[in-house]
């Protein structure tokens, strides 16, 4: 390679590790992946796009699933995302293998719900996983489930219930039926001995600070797991590999809050607006598209 050739690979590549990393959920959901990764990898940029005129996406059928992920995924290409996270595991199980092929030489990281590490640390060998109709009947859970609790004799019990994602959109009131009725579940779960918990749609891990209430009111032996630090280090590994970390910059040497979130949403409204501002708390700024 002569020295221009070198020289003009690396300013690609520079210019590429400042480029934003784009993340999409169906809604808001995808916000709790967002705080693993902005707290992982503070000198990165974030895009965010929440469908919210298509949300909920679980009830869907697939060959829609696929299309609004498709759109989704196209449109954080066009603001020139490094790498893009699908942060939906309904959007996952019928759009990852599509955008891939879409985006070959795009890296593209999808959820799945963290069945694994349940599994391999029940005792009780009976876990639970809630999520969405279209992640729980997708073929990302199934292939889990064969691969890792079969093999390991644990049973998962699959719940659904389709009132939790549009619980957390309009931000979970307490006063609301659907509180109730996860209470109820935590019991009915421990009834069947169930000792790990997965919550396998990023819309839940808002509501975590609630089950684990719940579990030490009834003194459950229960633990909750979900999948946002596991995607932080899968992320953080694969700008590494590829040489796009974002380099400290100077403004964050003196002030460390993480940077600004580019917020979009398909339907942007106040309701919206507060909503994410609440959901991340004061530590984090949000720029509205
Ligand atoms: N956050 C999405 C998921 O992880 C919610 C899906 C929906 O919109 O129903 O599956």
């Amino acid at each position: 390679m002569t020295a221009i050739g070198a020289a003009s690979l690396l300013t690609a590549s520079a210019s590429q590790s400042l480029a934003p990393i784009g993340l999409f959920d169906s809604g808001v959901g995808g916000l709790s992946v967002y705080q693993h990764l902005a707290k992982a990898l503070p000198n990165e940029r974030f895009v965010y796009f929440a469908d919210t005129l298509n949300v909920p996406y679980g009830s869907r059928d697939s060959t829609e699933i696929q299309a609004l992920t498709l759109s989704a995924v196209d449109w954080l290409c066009q603001q020139g995302c490094k790498l893009i996270v699908i942060a939906c595991n309904s959007a996952s199980a019928y759009g990852l293998t599509a955008a891939r092929l879409t985006y070959p030489n795009l890296p593209i990281v999808g959820l799945v719900p963290a069945l694994k590490p349940a599994v391999l640390a029940s005792q009780s060998r009976q876990v639970a996983v809630l999520a969405t109709k279209a992640t729980l009947s997708g073929a990302l859970l199934n292939q889990v489930i064969t691969e890792v609790a079969i093999p390991n004799q644990t049973q998962v019990i699959k719940y659904f219930d389709p009132e939790l994602v549009p619980w957390v959109e309009a931000g979970m009131p307490m006063t609301s039926s659907t509180a109730k009725r996860l209470g109820r579940q935590l019991l009915d779960f421990s009834d069947h001995q169930v000792d790990h918990i997965v919550l396998g749609c990023t819309h839940y891990p808002f509501f975590k600070a609630f089950l684990n209430a719940e579990i030490a009111k009834n003194q459950l032996a229960m633990t909750v797991i979900d999948s946002g630090q596991a995607i932080a280090e899968r992320v953080h590994y694969l700008l590494l590999q590829s040489n796009m970390i974002a380099p400290p910059h100077q403004k964050r040497l003196q002030n460390q809050a993480p940077l600004p979130l580019a917020f979009y949403a398909s339907k942007m409204d106040s309701h919206t607006k507060s909503l994410v501002q609440r959901l991340l708390g004061s530590k984090f700024c949000i720029t509205f598209l």
